[in-house]
């Protein structure tokens, strides 16, 4: 009999989460209320920032960051090729330039010593993007953005217990964005949070999260009728209550969450530190990974994947560099070798099953399907 697939995913939500779901759905209150401000409290506890403001998805809380910093036509935002399309899409979406830095090839990070080649009159911004749950060298970025007067906006999706030279995954940003989508360390389906430190920007993010207007229905309908404003062009992009729900019993799991992929990743990293034909990225020195994505770099990628999944291994590609999808080759020219580090990358990266349900005998038989293919295809 053949064995049964090692899904590449599967996510957290249990009893507690859904019986939290149930109690909200039972309740009055399904859009963005009681469950969302205990979320958002939680959150900025746990992150250790000042307020937390939750929205639709991590794409709504980079667009929205930078319309907090009103950034917007004329501007450039750094970021990096090597990222899902939502970051320099968001950087879009409010009408600015997206200007990628190549990363560093031990990292797949945006690599500091290129930023400040790319720095012009109109940048605003710096968007580093944490990639696999390794944080960016932070205080660089920082010391470059002051000496330059620009601001940074974290990309956190896949950073939420991340930590380096003693800051948290929210540390050294004016606003650090993170999601919920369905294979993050937590999860709801859909969602994620924008955190900051700076109160006038979290008033600015609540308005902008729902539509410009100077009330969400919390407050609207919070004792007698108030009429609200609309003082600006925000997203539709606030969090439900019932997706809150799920979210809030995963917090206090999240420490032996990580201590689980934590072990895994270690199993992974000591079967292919010797292993010819597999690379890997390392994790920087002072850094508490979050562990979000095991990625193997490897030759022939396209066939490496093709046999890991005739094995039954779950795969994923995180990510193929952004500049060469069709969208942004035909937008702005890109061409081959304009970022040859994210495009080695891009061109070589396997993502393998990394979750706490995933078993021993499931990350075994990972292991054993990456030794076989990596030994026939150094044959073949
Ligand atoms: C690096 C990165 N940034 C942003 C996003 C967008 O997150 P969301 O789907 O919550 O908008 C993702 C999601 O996969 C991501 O991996």
């Amino acid at each position: 009999m053949s064995q049964a697939k090692v899904e590449f995913f599967r996510h957290n939500i249990g009893p507690e989460e859904i019986g939290d779901c149930v109690r909200t759905l039972e309740s009055l209150f399904h859009t963005t209320g009681p469950a969302c401000a205990r979320f958002e409290a939680d959150f900025a506890r746990y992150l250790d920032v000042k307020q937390v403001i939750s929205v639709a998805s991590c794409t709504t809380g980079l667009e929205i960051a930078l319309k907090a910093l009103d950034i917007g036509p004329g501007d450039e935002v750094i970021t990096t090729p090597m990222t899902f399309i939502a970051t320099p899409n968001a950087v879009l979406y409010v009408g600015a330039t997206p200007v990628f830095v190549d990363v560093e090839p031990v990292s797949a990070n945006i690599d500091p010593a290129l930023i400040e080649g790319s720095i012009t009159s109109r940048t605003k911004a710096i968007m580093p993007v944490h990639m696999y749950g390794n944080l960016c060298d932070m205080r660089q970025i920082r010391e470059i953005a002051d000496r330059h007067g620009l601001k940074v906006i974290s990309d956190c999706a896949h950073t939420v217990e991340g930590r380096r030279d003693g800051f948290g995954s929210a540390g050294l940003a004016e606003m650090a964005c993170y999601s919920f989508y369905t294979t993050k360390n937590i999860s709801c389906g859909e969602g994620g949070a924008v955190a900051t430190d700076d109160d006038r920007l979290a008033e600015r993010l609540k308005q902008l999260r729902l539509h410009g207007m100077s009330k969400g229905a919390a407050d609207r309908y919070r004792g007698l009728y108030q009429h609200w404003d609309m003082v600006e062009l925000g997203a539709k992009g606030n969090l439900s209550d019932i997706l809150a729900s799920l979210l809030i019993p995963q917090l206090p799991k999240l420490a032996g969450y990580l201590a689980r992929r934590e072990a895994i990743a270690r199993r992974y990293e000591e079967a292919f530190q010797s292993l010819p034909g597999v690379d890997f990225p390392r994790v920087p020195a002072n850094t508490v990974s979050s562990r979000h994505l095991f990625t193997i770099w490897v030759q022939q990628r396209d066939r490496f994947l093709h046999e890991l999944q005739l094995r039954g291994i779950g795969v994923a590609v995180n990510y193929r560099a952004v500049h060469l999808l069709s969208f942004y080759r035909t937008k702005f020219g890109f061409q081959p070798g304009d970022f040859p580090v994210a495009e080695k990358i891009g061109d070589s990266t396997i993502s393998l099953p990394l979750y706490p349900r995933l078993g021993d005998d499931e990350v075994e038989r990972v292991i054993q399907a990456v030794r076989e293919v990596a030994s026939l295809l150094a044959t073949s």
